[in-house]
This record gives C-alpha cells, structure tokens and sequence, in this order.
C-alpha cells in the first residue's frame, strides 16, 4: 500500500481530484495518509477532515523555513509516507526537505515548463500571447519549478481568454494530469534518463 502526503496551502481542489481519483480506483493500492497545510484556515484542510482524513495544520508564519521543513518532514515520516505530492502548497522548499525524499516529491505548475515559472502563470501565459497552454506535473528539485518531468496536459489558449478564464480551464487539467502521474509514479514502471521521464524499458 502506497502512503501519500499532500501539501497545500488553499482551496486544495488537485486534493480533492487526487482523493476521488483514489476512491475511484484511478491510483491503485494507495491512501492519503496526511494532508498538511502552513496555513490553518485554508478551505482544502476543511475538505479533507469532511471527507475523514487526517489533516493537519503547520503554521509556518513566523517560523524559519528549515525549522517548519522538519516539523512537516517528521509528520511524513510519522505517517509513513512514501511520496509528497504539493498541490497548490506556495512555499519553496529548504534543500533538507527535498534531500529527505529524494525523488519522492511531485509538484502541480499551472504551465507548460519551462515556460512561465512562479507566481501567477496563467497572467504571465496570457501577457506573453502564447497560444498553447497548460500544467505540468514534475519532481520537485532544489530549483524553483525545475525538476524533471512527468506528465503534461496542453490547451489552446482562447482569443476571448484572460488570466482567470484560462485558469479555470488549466486546473480542469490539472485535475487529471495530477491523478495520472501518481498512478505512472507509483506504478514504478518508470526510468529516468538525462532528464527524460520514460517507461521502463
Ligand atoms: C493550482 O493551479 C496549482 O497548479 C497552482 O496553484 C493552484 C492551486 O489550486 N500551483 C502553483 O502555482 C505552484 N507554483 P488548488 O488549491 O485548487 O489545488
């Protein structure tokens, strides 16, 4: 059995996604052992104690990013957590964290990587004209939205689109490029080589 660990720091909706795609058998032998946000308040924690999970609140205002990384490294580690997935979680990493789960934790960008990393992607996507959009599921490295990667979903981007239209239609395939790439990750059928993420051969 696979344990997840999701992060998040708002709405949590790629939570809500990768919990029914579970629930749905779409990720096999796997359970959502802990959801943790830096932020008490955000709505996703909300969902995920209405659907019975264990969710946990870690505050990081006020707190050193490496003193935080440990508490949610021991709340993983607690919960025997074999893959980190940060949906919609706004916070960079210390390299503590990443070294603690060395190709184990996987990230959602709302663009078509390496185009368009940070914040507000969709704005930067819309103010740069380009017509092909999309998300990017990838293994979080020690650069910002960097690591190799897993899957992506492409989509048009609409003469009628601004940066909130657009991203109303991204997170809709966010929603199933997120699912997708845990199964491939889980499944363990994967090599990688270089950067290229390729099925075993
Ligand atoms: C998603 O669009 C995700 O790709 C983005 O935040 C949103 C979270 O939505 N993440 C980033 O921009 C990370 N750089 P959600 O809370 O509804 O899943």
């Amino acid at each position: 059995m696979h344990n997840l660990g999701i992060l998040i720091s708002g709405r949590g909706s790629n939570f809500v996604a990768i919990a029914d795609a579970i629930d749905a058998g779409k990720i096999p032998d796997t359970t959502i052992a802990v959801v943790i946000s830096n932020l008490a308040d955000a709505p996703g924690l909300a969902a995920a104690r209405q659907r019975g999970l264990n969710a946990v609140a870690i505050e990081s205002r006020g707190r050193k990013r490496a003193e935080h990384d440990q508490e949610i490294i021991a709340a993983l580690r607690e919960n025997q957590v074999d893959l980190v997935c940060l949906a919609g979680y706004m916070r960079l990493l210390s390299p503590g964290f990443i070294q603690a789960f060395p190709q184990r934790i996987l990230n959602i960008h709302p663009s078509l990587l390496p185009a368009f990393p940070g914040l507000d992607a969709q704005l930067q996507a819309v103010e740069y004209g380009v017509q092909i959009a999309g998300c990017t599921v990838h293994f979080v490295d020690e650069q910002l939205d960097h690591g190799v990667i897993v899957l992506q979903r492409a989509l048009p981007v609409l003469e009628t689109d601004d940066a909130h239209t657009l991203a109303a239609r991204i997170i809709e395939q966010e929603h199933l490029a997120y699912a997708e790439a845990i199964a491939r990750v889980l499944s363990g059928r994967y090599q990688i080589v270089g950067r290229r993420f390729l099925p075993k051969s």
